[in-house]
């Protein structure tokens, strides 16, 4: 680890002990900081992040198959918009979009709006270097309405999250504290929202939590869908995230929760490990996300493990030049091909949740019932 590296995350560790002072916050205060805090946190600041010599590996940084996918799935519904826009959240390295709009284009689709709303300056800074050749515009926000698709891959593992155990039947916060120069959990009589919150999800899973069971809720989460679906007239949202439907995710025994922590591609669950160096995420509960789209009126028309709805697609058509490729990019391709879909890779685990406005047209490839019976 270099010097720069390690002096970074004193500086941001610094700055939460400070706000934290003799007391605590709660986690989702702290995952903000530890990712987000201006110039310091892990996706505000400088390092590189994605891809091989990153910390983690995304669908987009195996190359352009997960894109030409899904340029062939929107294709019907953009074709069917006088001005498709695609609105997509948290461009990463921009690899995405490059791809999607090269795809895209391949397919005839050269009037669509590439919209890119990302809450990282230097993020962004990168994605505006690497998409220079394609017409993208920067957002700060949803416009004030649209048509289209809403795009977001690997967003919503990234928005801060609110801890919690149970003691006893009751429930108490996993808030953040210091010990000496070291952040540490606090726990601490947690607020009404996460109660409601916790009470909310043992009714709709039939069954009360067990004493000690530890997990994570996402209480900012129908606000964040709100945002971003209130302005979209007709089309589809698509998000594509790991997680699971809520009875799988808080099963008795996954009884630790799902935080997941990664630093130069090795997955750890300590938060408090070098801040602003690693990347903090939680899994995400797909039941959740459902009802927040429905509450956002859109009906839901899609969701599936990343495998099927891949299946669903008609790849032979989509990469009918495989067999005109040369050895090696042959094999490139066949590898990002089999690390989306096998079960033990990206396949199972990632999951693609689609949710359209009523009465939108060319939903054909973005309706899949799949796994729905899981929610
Ligand atoms: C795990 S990365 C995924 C990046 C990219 N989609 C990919 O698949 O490679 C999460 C991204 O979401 C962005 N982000 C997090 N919260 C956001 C928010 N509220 N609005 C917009 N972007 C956000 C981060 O800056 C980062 O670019």
């Amino acid at each position: 680890m270099d010097a720069d590296a390690l002096a970074h995350s004193a500086a941001l560790s610094a700055l939460i002990r400070s706000e934290i002072g003799a007391g605590s916050i709660g986690f989702e205060r702290f995952m903000e900081l530890a990712l987000y805090a201006p110039g310091l946190g892990y996706y505000s600041a400088g390092a590189r992040k994605f891809g091989a010599v990153g910390d983690f590996v995304t669908a987009p940084e195996l190359g352009p198959a997960f894109a030409r996918v899904l340029a062939h799935a929107f294709a019907p519904l953009l074709h069917a918009l006088a001005e498709p826009t695609i609105l997509e959240l948290g461009g990463g390295s921009g690899a995405l979009a490059a791809e999607l709009l090269r795809a895209l284009h391949a397919q005839g689709l050269k009037n669509v709006r590439y919209l890119l709303l990302d809450r990282s300056a230097d993020l962004r800074a990168r994605q505006a270097e690497r998409l220079a050749p394609f017409d993208v515009q920067f957002v700060d926000a949803p416009p004030a309405a649209f048509d289209g698709i809403v795009l977001g891959n690997e967003i919503i593992d990234a928005l801060p999250v609110s801890c919690f155990r149970i003691d006893s039947g009751d429930v108490v916060e996993r808030a953040v504290g210091v010990d000496g120069d070291a952040l540490c959990w606090r726990e601490r009589p947690a607020p009404e929202a996460l109660r409601e919150a916790v009470r909310r999800i043992e009714h709709s899973i039939e069954r009360s939590l067990p004493h000690g069971y530890r997990s994570e809720v996402l209480l900012s989460l129908p606000a964040f869908i709100r945002t971003i679906a209130a302005p979209l007239r007709h089309g589809a949202v698509v998000l594509i995230d790991y997680g699971y439907g809520r009875a799988e995710y808080y099963r008795p025994e996954r009884n630790q929760g799902t935080l997941i922590c990664h630093h130069r591609h090795r997955a750890h669950d300590d938060p408090f490990f070098l801040p602003g160096l690693n990347d903090i995420s939680a899994f995400v509960d797909f039941t959740a996300l459902a009802e927040a789209l429905h509450a956002a009126g859109l009906e839901l028309t899609a969701y599936d493990t990343q495998s099927g709805f891949l299946l669903h697609q008609d790849l032979p058509a989509i990469f009918a030049e495989l067999s005109q490729l040369d050895d090696r990019h042959r094999l490139a391709l066949t590898g990002a091909l089999k690390r989306l879909m096998l079960p033990g890779e990206m396949g199972e685990r990632f999951k693609v949740m689609i949710a359209a406005r009523p009465e939108t047209r060319g939903l054909e490839r973005l309706a899949l019932s799949g796994q729905r019976h899981l929610l």
